[in-house]
């Protein structure tokens, strides 16, 4: 059975990016079909009005709004695809912002969480979920010369929509890098979990 899979990209370099060039090899190697979100070759309008008062109104009214629209939209290419890759950069310590707002689109109380008293409930359908970060310089332990919010603040996201057990496969010291793009890539391949064979 082919399960097809949403690519959720947002690299300046757009396609020549590394983590966009694995991501593609990744989907490709696991067949069915891709539904790319590419955030730097479409930007994302920024939120409106109308879309903050829709969402923390307390008993918020159906209204008609561009904003709410791609909401849902962007919502609908995650409920259409049951397989999700996000290929990111790493931007001054976290999340790239137009990476982010996608973030604030799609995460969205009363459609893709629900508020309990505990905290927030995922209302998606959880399912394999691959993440790929690059970055010019180190942050894991023993490399690490700067911090990474992105991790900890994606995996926060995730886990709200319903997807609870993200992989993260991280492309580091790319400026400067040492490694050819083809042995990096092969190297992060090789690492991967058995849900991306
Ligand atoms: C605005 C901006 C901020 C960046 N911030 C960081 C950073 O905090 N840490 C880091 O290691 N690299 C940082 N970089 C470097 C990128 O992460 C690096 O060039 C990476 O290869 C970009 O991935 P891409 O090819 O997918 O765009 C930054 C680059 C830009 C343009």
């Amino acid at each position: 059975m082919t399960i097809p899979t949403l690519l959720v990209t947002a690299s300046p370099h757009r396609e020549e990016a590394l983590g966009n060039r694995l991501a593609r090899k990744i989907a490709a190697r696991k067949g069915g079909d891709l539904l790319v979100r590419d955030l730097a070759a479409e930007p994302l309008a920024p939120l409106t009005v109308d879309y903050a008062r829709a969402l923390t109104l307390r008993d918020p009214l159906p209204r008609s709004s561009a904003t709410l629209e791609l909401s849902e939209r962007l919502i609908q290419e995650l409920e259409s695809t049951d397989r999700l890759i996000v290929a990111t950069p790493m931007h001054n310590f976290g999340m790239p912002a137009a990476l982010k707002l996608w973030v604030d689109y799609v995460l969205r109380i009363h459609r893709t969480f629900a508020p309990i008293p505990q905290g927030k409930v995922g209302l998606l359908a959880d399912r394999p979920t691959l993440v790929i970060v690059s970055s010019g310089g180190f942050h894991r332990a023993g490399e690490s010369k700067q911090p990474n919010f992105l991790t900890p603040h994606l995996e926060a996201v995730l886990s709200t929509l319903g997807i609870r057990a993200p992989e993260f496969v991280y492309l580091e010291g790319l400026v400067g890098r040492r490694a050819t793009p083809e042995a990096m890539i092969a190297e992060a391949v090789a690492a991967l979990g058995d849900a991306w064979y």
